[in-house]
């Protein structure tokens, strides 16, 4: 059974020139892309992405964040694709909660700047890729 999944290399990452070693990671998991593109959102966009995350102390810096440059976004496929990027991205945390070796623990060092997002869920991955690439959606 396959599976897709949201991820988003936020702008940390396209500032600091990790989206090859990124990518590169997420191919050699075994995951399949099958969406890829730079893309540059409003607030707007933030809020609906993070919808869940309105009203809390940290979702205006956050919404500031994500929108303060270019970030790739893509669609990840692979079996059990959700949790596999979630495994390979590391707890949200970088340095309290991500293992050595996943993305976050590697290449961050503070919660909001921790470089990639993937969608929490099968329910989450079909919402998120419906906003992001609603060509994509069934
Ligand atoms: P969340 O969905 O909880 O984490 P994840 O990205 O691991 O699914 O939060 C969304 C983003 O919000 C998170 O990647 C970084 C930011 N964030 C903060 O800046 N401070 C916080 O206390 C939390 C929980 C998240
Ligand atoms: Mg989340």
């Amino acid at each position: 059974m396959t599976e897709r999944t949201l991820v988003l290399i936020k702008p940390d990452g396209v500032r600091r020139g990790l989206v090859g070693d990124i990518i590169s990671r997420i191919e050699r998991k075994g995951l399949t892309l099958a969406a890829l593109e730079l893309r540059q959102i409003d607030e707007d966009m933030a809020g609906r992405h993070y919808a869940e995350h309105q009203g809390k102390p940290f979702f205006p810096s956050l919404v500031e964040f994500i929108t303060s440059g270019p970030l790739v976004a893509g669609v990840l496929e692979g079996p059990r694709a959700v949790a596999a990027f979630r495994q390979i991205a590391g707890g949200t945390d970088p340095v309290e909660k991500a293992a050595p070796g996943t993305i976050r623990a590697d290449f961050a060092l503070e919660t909001q700047e921790n470089l990639v997002h993937g969608s929490d869920s099968p329910e989450s991955a079909e919402r998120e890729i419906a906003l992001w690439f609603p060509n994509l959606s069934d």
